[in-house]
């Protein structure tokens, strides 16, 4: 369906009004230095290093918009299976609360079971990267947008024709966008969020549809934290997050001494990770000006949360 723009901002007004659940129960520990992270998955997706798959971000993208799930943590001790990508959100309605605004083809049910999507944070990958980045039931995830973390668990995944990322469930779009009326027709169309997975990691305490709030963030905190702390060692040059600049960026020259420091257009799309979709517009050139984060999405028309298969 495509949404006229009036129509979307009619949209927006009214469902603003709805309520979100309690965010803080799966929010990031305020000490874990999140902008850290964000800069580091942005500058994996923007300098495209160990790109693993490439998806679009909605039905109808232009293929310029498409983004990549980066394998670059596998530079890092302990995080060698992680996965990085900076995608939009669309809203997934799909469980037991299928029946959510906006969501007119939902499914009762979530990959896994019939979790409920104004209670449970998760995200959603695409279908056919489940196999290929062994992905685990359940595997925790942070969700970086704006200037919080939260944390989810793997729970659905899309198998829309083509398959597309960026997309989680209602009660974790809300609490990244409260202001933006999310719902099961309205999504964040910017592909400023950063999802970072740990495919092997799943917290106790997931059932049939609903998850243990504490345990998801105990594991979550113990992670992140982890994680910044391994950076700091093993990637100190890393950017440290803010704005995408110049000066933020790794110097080519510092970063020689990296693996890999820009992406190896022959060696990107081997193995069994499938084609590498079309170039991204902003390819770095050292000495040229950094494009602006995040380049243009207005290809894309509509973003409403995709249909998963009943595979798995
Ligand atoms: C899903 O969760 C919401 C929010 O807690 C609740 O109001 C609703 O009744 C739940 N839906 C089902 C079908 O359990």
């Amino acid at each position: 369906m495509f949404l006229s723009s009036s129509l979307l901002i009619f949209s927006l007004s009214t469902a603003a009004s709805l309520v979100a659940a309690d965010s803080s129960a799966f929010q990031a520990d305020s000490s874990i230095d999140a902008d850290r992270l964000y800069g580091y998955v942005k500058a994996a997706a923007y300098s495209r290093e160990d790109v693993l798959a490439t998806y679009p971000t909605c039905n109808d993208c232009d293929s310029a918009s498409d983004v990549d799930i980066s394998g670059k943590l596998k530079q890092i001790p302990g995080f060698e299976d992680s996965l990085m990508f900076m995608a939009d959100m669309d809203v997934d309605c799909d469980g037991v609360a299928w029946q959510c605004p906006g969501n007119m083809d939902g499914q009762p049910e979530t990959s896994f079971g019939h979790m409920n999507a104004s209670q449970a944070p998760w995200y959603v990958i695409p279908e056919d990267f489940i196999s290929k980045g062994d992905v685990q039931a359940n595997a925790l995830g942070a969700v970086i947008c704006g200037d919080k973390m939260f944390y989810g668990i793997f729970a659905d995944s899309n198998g829309d024709s083509p398959q597309v990322i960026g997309e989680a469930s209602l009660v974790l779009a809300q609490a990244c966008f409260p202001d933006d009326g999310m719902s099961g027709a309205n999504g964040h169309p910017v592909p400023d969020v950063a999802y970072i997975v740990f495919p092997h990691d799943a917290p106790q305490g997931v059932g049939d549809e609903t998850l243990d709030y504490s345990a998801l963030k105990q594991l979550g905190d113990q992670k992140l934290k982890d994680l910044v702390n391994a950076l700091d060692t093993y990637d100190p040059l890393q950017p440290s997050g803010g704005t995408f600049s110049d000066q933020e960026f790794p110097d080519p020259e510092q970063s020689a001494t990296t693996e890999n420091p820009l992406p190896d257009p022959t060696t990107m799309s081997g193995g069994d990770w499938g084609a590498v979709g079309p170039e991204l517009p902003p390819t770095q050139v050292p000495g040229e000006p950094v494009p602006t984060w995040p380049w243009p999405s207005s290809t894309c028309k509509a973003h409403r949360r995709a249909r998963r298969s009943t595979v798995m």
